[in-house]
C-alpha cells in the first residue's frame, strides 16, 4: 500500500475532522457509551488544533486521499518531555502499517526537536492501540492515572483485569 506522510495543510481540515470523529467513535464503541462520541464526534479537533503546545501535525495520504493523522505536543515548559497526540487511522484501512508510519514519523520528528521522554496516552481500554505502541518500543510506563467514576448512574461497565504493584484495578 503507497501511503506518504507529509506534514498537515488548512487544505486537510474536513478529512481530519472526520478523522477525529472515528477516534471519538471508537470510544464510545468500546466503552459501549454512546455519549462519548456525542452530537459533534469531530468537535475534538477543533479543540485539539486550538492547543498551544501543538507543535506539530501530519497526516498519512493514500491516493490523495487523507486516510490518518498524527501529531506532536510540546512546548518549551515541558523542557525535555514531549507527547504523541493523536494517533487515527480510518477505520477501512486499519492492520495495515499506516499507524506504524504515523507514530514513527513523530517520533523521528521528536527526536529532532530534542525531545527526550515521549510519551503517548491510549485509554486503558484501548488494547489495539497499546499492542501498537508498546511494539514501537513504548514500554516504560510512567504516571498511573488513578480516578473514580463519580456518576453513581453511568452504566459503564469497568471491567478487572489490570494488577500494577499487586493491587487489582479496573480498567
Ligand atoms: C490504533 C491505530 C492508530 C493503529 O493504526 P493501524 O494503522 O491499524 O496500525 P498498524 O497497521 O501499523 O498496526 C496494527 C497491527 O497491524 C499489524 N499489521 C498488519 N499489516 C501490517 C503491515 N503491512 N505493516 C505493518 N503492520 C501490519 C501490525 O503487526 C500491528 O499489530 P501490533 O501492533 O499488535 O503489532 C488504529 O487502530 C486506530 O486509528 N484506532 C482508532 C483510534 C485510536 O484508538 N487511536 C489511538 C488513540 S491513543
Amino acid at each position: 500500500m503507497n501511503i506518504v506522510i507529509r506534514e498537515y495543510k488548512d487544505t486537510d481540515y474536513d478529512a481530519c475532522r472526520a478523522l477525529w470523529g472515528e477516534l471519538s467513535q471508537h470510544h464510545a464503541d468500546i466503552y459501549e457509551d454512546p455519549s462519548i462520541a456525542g452530537n459533534d464526534p469531530g468537535m475534538g479537533f477543533d479543540e485539539y488544533m486550538g492547543r498551544v503546545d501543538r507543535c506539530f501535525t501530519c497526516v498519512a495520504e493514500r491516493e490523495i486521499k487523507v486516510v490518518g493523522l498524527a501529531g506532536l505536543l510540546t512546548t518549551h515548559e515541558m523542557s525535555e518531555g514531549g507527547e504523541i497526540e493523536p494517533v487515527i487511522v480510518t477505520a477501512s484501512l486499519r492492520n495495515n502499517g499506516i499507524g506504524t508510519k504515523l507514530v514513527e514519523h513523530v517520533v523521528n520528528e521528536a527526536k529532532k526537536r530534542g525531545v527526550r521522554f515521549l510519551r503517548i496516552r491510549p485509554v486503558a481500554r484501548n488494547i489495539r492501540a497499546i499492542s501498537l505502541y508498546v511494539r514501537l518500543g513504548f514500554d516504560l510506563l510512567g504516571h498511573v492515572d488513578l480516578f473514580q467514576d463519580l456518576n453513581s448512574t453511568s452504566d459503564r461497565n469497568w471491567k478487572p483485569g489490570i494488577i500494577i504493584h499487586g493491587q487489582e484495578l479496573k480498567y
